[in-house]
C-alpha cells in the first residue's frame, strides 16, 4: 500500500521510519518532510494546511491511507476534507480534534465528565478576568484558548504578573485570536508525564510513557521550548498512576467525547501532572507528542500500519499493543540561540555513524539539502533528536549522549541532563 504522512518535523520522521517497517507498504510519501525524512520517503512540497492539494495528491496518487502528524491541520479540518472526497486518512476529524484546539472546550468536557484536572474559569472579556485576579491565590496559570505553538500559557507568581499576562494574551493579542478566550487555572504541582494512545472512536489503547524537557536550558531553565529532549518509560507511572488514570481518566475522555457527539479516532497524548492528590490532567494532545513520539515509536513491537488501519475501521479492541522491555532517551540538538535567534544554513556531519547501528537513531527536526543535493543544512531551531535504546533508562541515557557526539555542526547546542529526573526515582 502507498502512505502519505502530513508534517515536517522530527515527529514525522520518527512516524514515517515506523511506517518504513511494515510489511504491508510499498512507498511512503511525505508533505512537506525534511531532508531527513526524505531518505525514507518521498517528499512532496505541500504545505500541511493547503487541505485541498493534499487531498488532491492523495487521489491522483492513489494514497491507501494519510496519517496526519501535526495539530494545526487537524483541528482546521484536514480530516474532514479527506472524508468528504472517500479518502482514508487517520486523525481525529475538526468537531474531535478540538480536544486540543480549545483548552476551554477540554476544561469544560472534563468538569462536566468528572475527570481530574486543575479548577479554573474561562473569560472572554479582559476586564472580569482582571477583577477575578484581584482574590485569586497565586501562583495562577493562564492559558489562551487556541492552538499557540505550545507557548501559550503563563505561570504567574504574583498579581502582577497576572495582570501582565491577561494584557499580554488578551488585549495585546501575543497570540492572535487564540487569547480572545482565557482559561485561568489553578496552580499544581508534581512530576509530569505524557501519555500517548491510539483511539478508534470506543476503545483506547495505552502506548507507554514518557517525559519531555520543555525548558531550553539545563535544570529548567530559561525560555520553554518544543522539547529538547524526553526518556520513555517514565519511572514515576507507577501501577498505581495506570491504574488511577485507567479509572477516571483515559476511558472516561473517549466515552466524554462519544456522549458529545464528537466521536474521536487517532491519538489523544495526555498530558499529566502526578500531583499529592493524585494524577491531574494538565492538557490534550489530539495528535502524538514531539519528541515523545522519538522515544515512543522505536520501544513498539507492534506494525503501526495495523494499529492505523485498526483504528479507522474501529476494530482497536483486536489489536494487541505491544512495547519493548527496554528504554530509550532522546537528546535534541538545536542551534545556539533556540527559541529565539538562531543561524539556519549550518552544514552537518557525522550523520552517516548512524548506519547500521542498532538502537540509535537520528531523527529530523529541522534540516535540508544545500545545492549540491547531497550535504545536510540546519533548517530550524530544533535540528536533530538522537534517539538511543538501552536495557535501563540509565544505558539508555548513555548510549544517547555519547551518539549526540556523532554530529556536528557550527553552534550546536543541547541539554546536558535529559533523563537526570530518573536519578531520584
Ligand atoms: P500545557 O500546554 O497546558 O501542557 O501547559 C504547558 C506547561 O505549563 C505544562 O507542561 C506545565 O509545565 C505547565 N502548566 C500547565 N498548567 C499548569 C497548572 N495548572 N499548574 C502548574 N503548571 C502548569
Ligand atoms: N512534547 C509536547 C508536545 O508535543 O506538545
Amino acid at each position: 500500500m502507498k502512505v502519505l504522512v502530513v508534517g515536517s518535523g522530527g515527529r514525522e520522521h520518527a512516524i514515517v521510519w515506523k511506517i518504513a517497517q511494515s510489511s504491508q507498504v510499498e512507498k511512503i510519501y511525505c508533505a512537506p518532510g525534511n531532508a531527513g525524512i526524505s531518505q525514507l520517503a518521498e517528499c512532496v512540497p505541500i504545505g500541511a494546511m493547503e487541505f485541498d492539494k493534499l487531498a488532491d495528491f492523495a487521489e491522483t496518487e492513489k494514497i491507501d491511507l494519510t496519517v496526519i502528524g501535526m495539530d494545526d491541520p487537524l483541528v482546521g479540518g484536514v480530516v474532514d476534507v479527506f472524508e468528504a472526497r472517500g479518502l482514508r486518512v487517520f486523525g481525529p476529524r475538526k468537531n474531535a480534534a478540538i480536544l486540543e484546539g480549545s483548552k476551554a472546550f477540554s476544561k469544560d468536557l472534563m468538569k462536566k465528565y468528572n475527570i481530574p484536572t486543575a479548577a479554573y474559569e474561562t473569560f472572554d472579556n479582559p476586564q472580569e478576568a482582571l477583577e477575578y485576579l484581584e482574590t485569586a491565590p497565586m501562583p495562577i496559570v493562564l492559558k489562551a484558548d487556541g492552538l499557540a505553538l505550545g507557548k501559550g500559557v503563563l505561570i504567574c507568581q504574583t498579581l502582577e504578573e497576572a495582570r501582565d499576562g491577561v494584557k499580554e494574551l488578551m488585549e495585546d493579542k501575543k497570540f492572535g485570536s487564540a487569547g480572545d478566550r482565557i482559561v485561568v487555572e489553578e496552580f499544581m504541582t508534581g512530576r509530569e508525564v505524557s501519555v500517548l494512545s491510539f483511539v478508534d472512536g470506543k476503545t483506547i489503547k495505552i502506548m507507554t510513557s514518557a517525559q519531555d524537557h520543555k525548558r531550553a536550558g539545563d535544570g529548567d531553565t530559561g525560555l520553554n521550548t518544543g522539547g529538547m529532549g524526553t526518556f520513555s518509560p517514565s519511572p514515576f507511572y507507577t501501577k498505581e498512576v495506570d491504574d488511577f488514570c485507567k479509572k477516571y481518566i483515559y476511558q472516561a475522555t473517549v466515552d466524554a467525547m462519544a456522549k458529545e457527539g464528537r466521536e474521536f479516532k487517532g491519538i489523544i497524548f495526555f498530558g499529566l501532572m502526578l500531583t499529592e492528590k493524585g494524577p491531574r490532567v494538565l492538557e490534550y494532545n489530539a495528535r502524538f507528542g514531539d519528541p515523545e513520539t522519538q522515544v515512543v515509536l522505536p520501544r513498539m513491537k507492534n506494525d503501526i500500519v495495523e494499529v492505523f488501519q485498526a483504528c479507522v475501521d474501529g476494530r482497536l479492541d483486536e489489536i494487541n499493543l505491544e512495547f519493548e522491555d527496554n528504554a530509550a532517551v532522546c537528546v535534541v540538538l538545536a542551534s545556539a540561540g533556540y527559541p529565539v535567534h538562531y543561524e539556519k544554513g549550518l552544514p552537518i556531519s557525522g550523520l552517516e555513524n548512524f548506519q547500521d547501528k542498532d538502537g540509535y537513531y537520528v531523527f529530523h527536526a529541522g534540516t535540508k539539502f544545500a545545492e549540491d543535493g547531497k550535504t545536510f543544512l540546519t533548517n530550524g531551531g530544533r535540528v536533530l533528536g538522537v534517539t538511543a535504546l538501552g536495557k535501563d533508562l540509565k544505558e539508555a541515557r548513555a548510549n544517547a549522549y555519547q551518539a549526540a557526539e556523532w554530529v556536528s555542526f557550527d553552534n550546536k547546542y543541547m541539554r546536558h541532563d535529559i533523563g537526570k529526573a530518573i536519578d531520584e526515582a
